[in-house]
């Protein structure tokens, strides 16, 4: 029995000695504190790897579980980004090859003869016949294919810009895309604006236009000299309303040109799309323009573009960063072009923004 229990003490002490000496350890080794840290270090960057392997492979928006996606998603966001410059150029030549920004994005005198004929965008019966009059208000050729355009901000209407103070970070671009006449604002989205898209439906006016161009002249004189690009032909609602903002237009504010998307251009991006695998109605406006984006510019960021109610925080948003309008899911399938971008993000092929922008002063980007 005695020597029982003294053996037990004798266990006891050992474990008690053993413990404070492996605790002495821990606390005289001199560089602990780093290299715990390099393990940590080590661990995030599998994690990072990881979530980076994960969501460059595309899976059906449907299929996500909401709550796990954005958690992960928060994760991978907080990772370094890695840019990489042969998924760059590969989307570029790919998107050339398809569709071709560079020669036919917009509607001009170089691609488009005086008397065409131009198919609708969504019609394969529909067509408009061009005329001298509306030909000899086409610009000669498009304005920003002639050199590579340098880091372009596409901005989306997503209510994850509220509060982001990303303005700063978007008015540094060297060229910033922004969609249906949204407000602009320094703090959170920005002044700067180089082109801005018109949805027709937005140049419905009591009054005629003719009559009285000051509401619209108004509207878009906000954006300084910024172009102004409408889809004048994707339905045929859209035209004569698009043909009259031009003609006003035009005089009264010379420095901003209308321009026309190319029907053909957007037929040929949604083949493109269709073709691996995102089928909708048609493309937002937003998917088409950051297309144009990843084909015209080196290095492709994008804002506001989120299209679940809640952010990565779990906090409940608006929609659109500008109104409490709700979405019109219809038409579009928002988040299955949202996996699309965060597959491109993940591949380096541009950069997703979805958090707030770092304050002024901090380096805004990572340049990896
Ligand atoms: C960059 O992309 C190319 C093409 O997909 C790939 O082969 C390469 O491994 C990527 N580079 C890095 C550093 O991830
Ligand atoms: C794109 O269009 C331009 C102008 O029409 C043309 O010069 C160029 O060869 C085209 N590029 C491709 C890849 O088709
Ligand atoms: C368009 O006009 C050109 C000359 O300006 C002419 O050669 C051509 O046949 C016309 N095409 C059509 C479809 O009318
Ligand atoms: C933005 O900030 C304001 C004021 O701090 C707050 O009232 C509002 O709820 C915030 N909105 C969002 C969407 O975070
Ligand atoms: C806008 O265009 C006008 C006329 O071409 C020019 O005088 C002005 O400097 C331009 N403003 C900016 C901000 O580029
Ligand atoms: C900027 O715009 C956002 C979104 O509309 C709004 O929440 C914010 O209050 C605005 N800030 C300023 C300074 O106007």
């Amino acid at each position: 029995m005695a020597s029982a229990s003294l053996r037990w003490c004798f266990t006891l002490l050992m474990v008690l000695v053993i413990f404070q000496g492996v605790c002495v350890v821990f606390y005289y080794m001199p560089d602990t504190h780093s290299s715990r840290d390099a393990m940590t270090e080590a661990l995030q960057k599998l994690h990072c790897a990881k979530l980076r392997r994960k969501f460059s492979v595309i899976k059906p928006a449907k299929s996500l579980k909401l709550q796990k996606f954005t958690q992960e998603l928060s994760d991978f966001m907080s990772c370094p980004h890695k840019s990489n410059n042969t998924e760059r150029e590969l989307n570029r030549i790919r998107l050339q090859f398809c569709c071709n920004a560079t020669g036919s994005f917009i509607l001009t005198k170089r691609n488009t003869a005086a008397n065409q004929s131009i198919q609708y965008e969504t019609s394969t019966t529909k067509t408009y016949k061009m005329n001298e009059e509306l030909h000899s208000m086409l610009p000669e050729d498009i304005p920003w294919s002639g050199r590579r355009l340098g880091r372009c901000a596409v901005v989306g209407s997503g209510g994850i810009l509220k509060n982001s103070s990303c303005g700063r970070e978007i008015d540094n671009a060297d060229f910033v895309i922004r969609f249906n006449l949204a407000t602009v604002n320094d703090s959170d989205v920005g002044l700067k604006t180089d082109l801005i898209t018109i949805n027709p439906s937005q140049l419905r006016y009591k009054e005629d236009l003719e009559k009285n161009p000051d509401p619209l002249v108004e509207r878009v004189s906000v954006y300084g000299n910024s172009s102004i690009i409408i889809p004048a032909f994707a339905y045929t609602f859209c035209t004569s309303l698009s043909i009259k903002a031009l003609k006003v237009l035009q005089p009264i504010r010379p420095q901003q040109p209308v321009v026309f998307f190319s029907p053909s251009y957007l037929r040929s991006l949604d083949r493109f799309w269709k073709g691996r695998g995102l089928r909708e109605v048609r493309l937002s406006t937003g998917f088409m323009l950051i297309s144009t984006a990843l084909e015209l510019c080196e290095d492709v960021h994008v804002y506001g573009f989120w299209p679940f109610d809640s952010d990565l925080q779990g906090e409940p948003i608006p929609y659109h960063y500008y109104d409490q309008l709700s979405p019109s899911r219809s038409m579009h399938k928002m988040p299955e072009e949202f996996v699309r971008l965060l597959q491109l993000h993940s591949q380096g092929a541009l950069t997703l923004h979805l958090q707030p922008c770092s304050s002024p002063g901090a380096d805004p980007e990572n340049h990896l």
